[in-house]
């Protein structure tokens, strides 16, 4: 048996964790700490929250009181690390949420950690779940690798890379069995719809502006997120302590030819003329700091720990469309703040 901490597990990309570690793992007791942010929503997991091997804990990883005690009664074997702040614009206009939970926020998990396993560390492994976006921008030519050196530029890549750095540094420093991941741009399910994809999809069902930002020149490498999250299983068990691995699609689009895409997919489900939707795209000033193009070289994961994505992103890219079609309760859920209602009453009846 071993007791496994995923922190924002209530959170887009820590929901298809938590369920797949759930499922996988009947044998894990899987405990899952989230504040419950604007992006944290309970609802993400309704799924799976009576299984006997989950718990949800709702706490703060900022406060390090509560997380050194979390860790003391607790007495976790692994701890994947998700929580965070993850919106860039968010980050342009309070960047100070993200030092405190990114940075200190990670800084508090790695200390109860520590304090808990001191030299005890066989078999144990904290893994710290990070972004492209702290190589900064790429021109034209070239790719990310695990050697490429840090150069963030937005408040939210400063942030996660000084989470990275500080991760590294208690491997250095205190031995701490620790692996890191930098993953390219994520889509699918349950992601908050102020990101791009489930922005956009959203718009379109509500017939308003799609805000294009700048040229639409610049370039994401897309992996769906649940080929991400079967990356983080493979790491979490297999990853060699003390390494990076980078995790991405080999699937880069520029804005515009994957609004173009989007635009195209919901004229035909939602039965409109075609080039409706395209009508919607509205050119709006650049973001401050945007990064040009980032692109992901996955080769280490694919030759040492023999991952690759599952899904080509045309099959991927339908699959979450129809799924916000039909899920359209939960858009407008989140849209209208009714889901803080939904994880007030499930944390009531906890
Ligand atoms: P998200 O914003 O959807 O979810 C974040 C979760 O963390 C939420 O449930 C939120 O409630 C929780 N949280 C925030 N602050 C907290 C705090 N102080 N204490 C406890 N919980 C807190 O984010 P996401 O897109 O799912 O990203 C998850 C992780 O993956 C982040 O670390 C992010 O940097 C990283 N990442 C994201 C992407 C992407 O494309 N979304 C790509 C690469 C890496
Ligand atoms: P986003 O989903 O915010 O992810 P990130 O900034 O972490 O890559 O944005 C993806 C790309 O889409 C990025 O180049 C910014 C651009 N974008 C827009 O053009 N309009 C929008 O409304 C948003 C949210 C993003």
């Amino acid at each position: 048996m071993k007791k496994i901490l995923i922190t924002g597990g209530a959170g887009f990309i820590g929901s298809h964790v938590v369920r797949l570690f759930v499922n996988n793992y009947p044998n894990y007791e899987i405990v899952n700490l989230d504040k419950l942010t604007y992006a944290g929503n309970l609802a993400n997991l309704s799924d799976i929250e009576n299984k006997a091997n989950y718990r949800f804990v709702k706490g703060d990883i900022v406060d390090a009181a509560f997380i050194q005690n979390l860790f003391e009664t607790e007495q976790f074997d692994g701890v994947v690390h998700l929580a965070a702040e993850s919106h860039v614009d968010r980050s342009i206009s309070n960047p100070t949420e993200f030092v405190f939970t990114n940075v200190i926020g990670t800084v508090n998990l790695l200390n109860a950690a520590r304090h808990i396993w001191k030299d005890n560390t066989e078999d144990k492994r904290f893994y710290h779940i990070s972004t492209d976006e702290v190589y900064g921008s790429l021109g034209a030519e070239g790719m990310f690798t695990e050697k490429t050196s840090y150069d963030p530029h937005s408040p939210y890549s400063a942030s996660k890379a000084s989470s990275d750095h500080f991760v590294r540094a208690y491997n250095d420093t205190f031995g701490l069995p620790t692996v890191i991941s930098n993953c390219s741009n994520n889509y699918g399910s349950f992601q908050f719809p102020e990101k791009l994809i489930p922005l956009f999809i959203n718009n379109i069902r509500n017939n308003k502006p799609l805000p294009v930002y700048g040229k639409g020149e610049n370039v994401r490498d897309w992996l769906w997120v649940v080929d991400h999250a079967r990356a983080i299983d493979v790491i979490f068990h297999k990853g060699k302590l003390g390494e990076t691995y980078n995790i991405g699609g080999f699937n880069e689009w520029t804005n515009i030819d994957l609004i173009k895409v989007i635009c195209r997919k919901m004229d035909e489900k939602l039965g409109r003329k075609a080039g409706t939707s395209e009508q919607l795209i509205t050119w709006v000033k650049d973001r401050a700091g945007h990064d040009l193009r980032y692109a992901i070289d996955a080769t280490k994961i694919k030759n040492e720990l023999g991952w690759e994505p599952s899904l080509q992103f045309e099959e991927g890219i339908e699959l979450t469309i129809d799924w916000y079609i039909e899920n359209n309760e939960w858009l407008e859920n989140i849209t209208s703040g009714e889901y803080e209602k939904y994880y007030e009453e499930q944390y009531q009846k906890r």
